[in-house]
């Protein structure tokens, strides 16, 4: 949550600025700010979108080569002006911006106040800023040692990037939690929280640590520990490249995304299955016998990643016959799950930075398990923590639905599933040779889906003005019900509910009158009949249909008032097709009720505060 990026260099630094919070705002978008050092610090903030702040500075000369910006989340303070970021200490000199929650803020705004500190704004934010002066102060010190002093005082989380007009050459940078990435190239010193922004200028990265402190100047990073002790770094090379984080011709982040997902699928199954039929996973080290150990599946994660998470419960326990149980990361370390060194817990995080997801599988591991990690991100927090790390190879996902890196779990957890099952010799090598070939039919039946937008199209126009929606499945298809009303209900604002279709006559079916739209998702043979039936059930209450079926089903045809045909697959792998359409139903119905899907309100990409 919250955009930040820092420069200095020899360039003018509020442009370099500028774009690269354009990148990130997608973290946040209820206010923005920058801070530029030329001689004097000059901050400008504004409450609203990006855009806001650019109007504002329109016409303003800002020059300086040091600057910092932050694109905001608001967690303390409403998204005002005045609580917008860069903050600063009462003599103007300092400014910084925060992503994160200061715990104990309360406590050290009282201090401050009594030595004499002003305060303008509400945010857990500003006390940082008056600690460091305080420090800077009484010490007489660097920024840096003031900052190494600060974040010992500090409680909770927080990545802070901070200047002082007094010395134009550094940002000073430190981490606990959130994360935070620095970089140095060519005469210049880099920061932002996310890599799209660093791309146009550098490709190897430096992701802090957490509890580090990093100093970044021209052409140059040095990094600490929160003791003060220096520590080496290697920079993460990063293969993405610009044209991967533009919208190169798309109205939207997120249609591209969409139309992605054909090579989104076979670049996250490529090099992953041999000649032989068999499902190579080079990041997995443990041994056979370690694997056949296992006795019981964690999965945990959030949103979207959890109906991943969903799904893959079907195909770990179909091949493997290993149970598997699901959790949503922010409950799980709360109810004092049962864990040893036989378990596996599998963390889905596409940003790797998700703070709940994070600490589920740090108590994991604490608990003796071992951890595999499915992230898009490299060297994200997430990559650290795990004892093993499976790529989702989707590129950046920019748009805050998520729809490419949704999918691209889905592959993933089908192969790791695969891969256990052969390892443990619980497959049929055949069968397991027959579903690898079903993956990798899957990016032209995806292409495939894409070229029936026009029907999907067309439904959307028909229900953009629907207050509520329904979504039931049954199977790995309620996975696709649940995604379904999330990627909806968040980009829409119309209410969505996903039920398994079996449940619905135990509740939810009293909300069913005449017009209302039930989008059902027809797959999995064997539960074929039986939502044929609850589609029937629906039908009575004069609820319309939307279906998701099998290419050529005419008893689907016959039930449905607005049909999405999908290529046929192997059952387990069919929620990879099925969310196709509706992750285009959500977007087009966004479109038509004139809202931002990137930028939906109140959320932001990465949830990096619990
Ligand atoms: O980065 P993560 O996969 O851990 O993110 C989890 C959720 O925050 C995320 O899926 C969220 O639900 C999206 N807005 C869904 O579109």
């Amino acid at each position: 949550m919250c955009g930040i990026v820092g420069y200095v260099g020899d360039r003018s630094a509020l442009p370099i600025l500028i774009e690269g919070m354009e990148r990130l705002e997608y973290r946040g978008y209820d206010s923005a700010g920058v801070a530029v050092v030329n001689g004097d610090m000059t901050v400008a903030r504004k409450a609203g979108r990006l855009s806001e702040l650019e109007a504002e500075l329109e016409g303003r000369d800002l020059p300086g080569l040091l600057g910092i910006g932050h694109t905001r989340w608001a967690t303390h303070g409403a998204p005002t002006d005045e609580n917008a970021h860069p903050h600063r200490d009462c003599s103007g000199k300092i400014a910084l911006v925060h992503n994160g929650i200061i715990e104990n803020h309360d406590v050290l705004k009282a201090r401050l106040v009594g030595e004499g500190h002003t305060f303008m704004s509400e945010t857990d934010t500003e006390v940082a800023a008056h600690l460091i002066e305080s420090i800077l102060q009484e010490r007489s010190c660097s920024l840096l040692e003031a900052v190494l002093e600060a974040v010992n005082v500090l409680e909770g989380a927080f990545a802070l990037v901070c200047i002082n007009s007094d010395d134009p050459d550094r940002i000073i940078v430190a981490r606990q939690e959130p994360p935070i990435i620095v970089g140095a190239a060519d005469g210049v010193g880099l920061v932002a929280s996310d890599i799209p922004a660093l791309l146009a200028h550098t490709r190897d990265v430096i992701p802090l640590d957490n509890r580090q402190v990093a100093e970044v100047s021209r052409g140059s990073v040095r990094v600490f520990d929160f003791a003060g002790e220096e520590v080496t770094v290697e920079p993460v090379h990063v293969e993405w490249n610009m044209e991967a984080a533009e919208k190169g011709g798309y109205e939207d982040f997120m249609l591209k995304e969409i139309f992605e997902q054909p090579d989104v699928v076979r670049d996250t199954l490529r090099g992953r299955v041999d000649r032989e039929g068999r499902v190579k996973l080079d990041e997995v080290h443990w041994d056979d016998e370690t694997l056949r150990r296992i006795s019981k599946v964690v999965v945990v994660a959030c949103g979207t990643s959890f109906h991943s998470g969903m799904a893959a419960k079907h195909s770990i326990e179909h091949y493997t016959r290993i149970p598997v149980e699901l959790d949503l990361a922010s409950e799980f370390r709360y109810r004092d799950p049962v864990l040893d060194e036989t378990c596996l817990v599998i963390g889905i995080a596409q940003s790797g930075e998700t703070a709940d997801t994070l600490a589920a599988i740090r108590f994991a591991k604490e608990m003796g398990a071992k951890v595999v990690a499915i992230t898009n991100v490299v060297g994200s927090s997430i990559t650290r923590d795990a004892d093993a790390v499976l790529f989702t190879h989707a590129g950046p996902e920019i748009g805050v639905a998520a729809t490419k890196t949704f999918l691209a779990q889905l592959v993933a957890l089908n192969l790791f599933a695969l891969y256990l099952a052969q390892q443990r010799q619980s497959m049929d090598p055949a069968k397991t040779a027959e579903t690898l070939t079903a993956l990798q039919a899957l990016p032209e039946q995806v292409e495939e889906v894409l070229r029936s937008q026009g029907e999907v199209h067309r439904a959307a126009k028909r229900y953009a003005d629907a207050s509520d929606v329904i979504f039931i499945g049954r199977g790995v298809g309620t996975a696709v019900a649940l995604e379904g009303a999330l990627k909806l209900k968040e980009i829409s604002y119309i209410h969505a509910e996903g039920y398994p279709a079996g449940e619905l006559k135990h509740g939810a079916i009293a909300l069913l009158e005449p017009g209302v739209p039930v989008v059902a998702v027809l797959t999995g043979a064997k539960l074929y009949d039986k939502m044929l039936a609850n589609i029937e059930e629906v039908r009575a209450r004069g609820a319309d249909t939307i279906l998701v079926a099998p290419q050529g089903d005419e008893r689907a045809r016959a039930l449905a008032n607005e049909l999405f045909e999908v290529p046929v697959t192997k059952p387990l792998l069919s929620p990879i097709l099925d969310t196709v359409p509706l992750q285009l139903f959500a977007y087009f119905i966004a479109k038509e009720r004139g809202l931002s899907p990137d930028k939906p309100r109140n959320l932001a990409k990465s949830v990096t505060v619990e």
